[in-house]
């Protein structure tokens, strides 16, 4: 059996370097050698999203920018997750051998609850519904940032009890993590995120995105003293782009003392421009083709289902559920 892949983001708001360089450019470099299926979470993104039309336009949003950032409709099954309501039936089963101390234990729930998020069931039950999109595809690895880790060990475990209720149906999945971006830093130091209103957006115009990135807090060494890259957000993110040589050469400019940080800033504005400018007139485009796009969603809602209506069919058998009319 071929390896397999599987992940999805939500469609909460626009992507961001944490998303790209934490999950995206994973699927990029695997999408070419594994039979990958990438959808958009859009039933996730009803535990924090109540505005229909909002909702719809990052479901959208999102769409487009996996398209215009490379993922290839005919090499990976791209889809909405809304088009595929069997997730709900194998969260169900994985449900009812689900302890709630395991998702008492979930870091993600708590730290939303902490920051005022509605304890909902919804919410507490995520991890079970991610277990199921996971699960639902036999998927081995699953390309995730580190904030995501747990989750995808939540689903290990569930695989796991599954089949040791009722017999070796579900592969055991495991997350893939690389170490130089699990977990990139927002314009504050702290892990970028949308919560945190901290992002660098992929496919802000120059303007704007020359500000952010100017906007980038760093410490207050005067511009001929020695600087340590290792600790310094621009340096880290620059990072991300360069090449060994390029990263070198600026971290040799920072300890040499003599180089700004307006200086580093300026090359890695220069970096982000050269990787997604070409690719923001792309998404532009796939979000005027609305009709396109959403063939290519339900091309992909197509194949996903063909995937998972057997192996629904054989759990539902291996439960002791059959099916009377179907
Ligand atoms: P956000 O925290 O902005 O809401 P999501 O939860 O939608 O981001 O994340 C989607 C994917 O991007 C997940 O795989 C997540 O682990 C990854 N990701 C998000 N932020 C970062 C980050 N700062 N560093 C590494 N990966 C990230
Ligand atoms: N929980 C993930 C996030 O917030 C999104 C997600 C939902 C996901 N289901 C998934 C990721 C399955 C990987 C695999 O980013």
């Amino acid at each position: 059996m071929p390896m397999r892949v599987l992940s999805g983001i939500q469609p909460s708001g626009a992507l961001h370097l944490g998303n790209y360089f934490g999950a995206i450019r994973q699927f990029l470099d695997l999408q070419r050698d594994y039979e990958c299926h990438f959808f958009i979470a859009s039933y996730h993104a009803l535990t924090t999203q109540r505005d229909p039309a909002t909702l719809r336009e990052n479901i959208r949003d999102v769409a487009a920018s996996y398209l215009a950032l490379g993922l290839d409709p005919e090499r990976s099954v791209l889809f909405d997750q809304a088009d595929l309501p069997e997730h709900h039936e194998l969260a169900w089963y994985l449900s009812v051998i689900c302890s709630v101390g395991l998702l008492q234990r979930a870091h993600s729930y708590k730290d939303k609850i902490a920051r005022g998020l509605e304890a909902s069931h919804g919410l507490f039950a995520y991890p079970v519904l991610m277990a199921a999109d996971i699960l639902m595809y036999n998927a081995d690895r699953v390309p995730v940032g580190q904030d995501q880790k747990q989750h995808v060990e939540i689903a290990r475990d569930l695989a796991i009890r599954f089949n040791n209720e009722w017999g070796e149906i579900l592969r055991v999945p495991e997350p893939y993590i690389l170490p130089r971006s699990a977990v990139v830093p927002g314009l504050d130091g702290a892990k970028m995120s949308k919560s945190y209103g901290n992002t660098i957006d992929l496919f802000l115009e120059p303007k704007p995105m020359r500000k952010r990135v100017m906007g980038i807090i760093t410490d207050s060494t005067p511009v001929e003293d020695p600087k340590d890259p290792d600790s310094c957000t621009v340096f880290i993110l620059y990072s991300l782009f360069a090449t060994d040589e390029e990263r070198e050469s600026m971290a040799r400019r920072y300890r040499d003392g003599g180089y700004g940080y307006g200086e580093a800033k300026k090359a890695l504005l220069a970096k982000i421009e050269e990787t997604f400018g070409p690719l923001r007139e792309k998404r532009q485009d796939w979000l005027k083709r609305t009709d396109d796009l959403e063939d290519v969603l339900a091309r992909g809602a197509e194949r996903a289902r063909a995937c998972a209506g057997p192996l629904l069919e054989r759990i539902r058998d291996a439960v002791g559920l059959g099916a009377r009319v179907r």
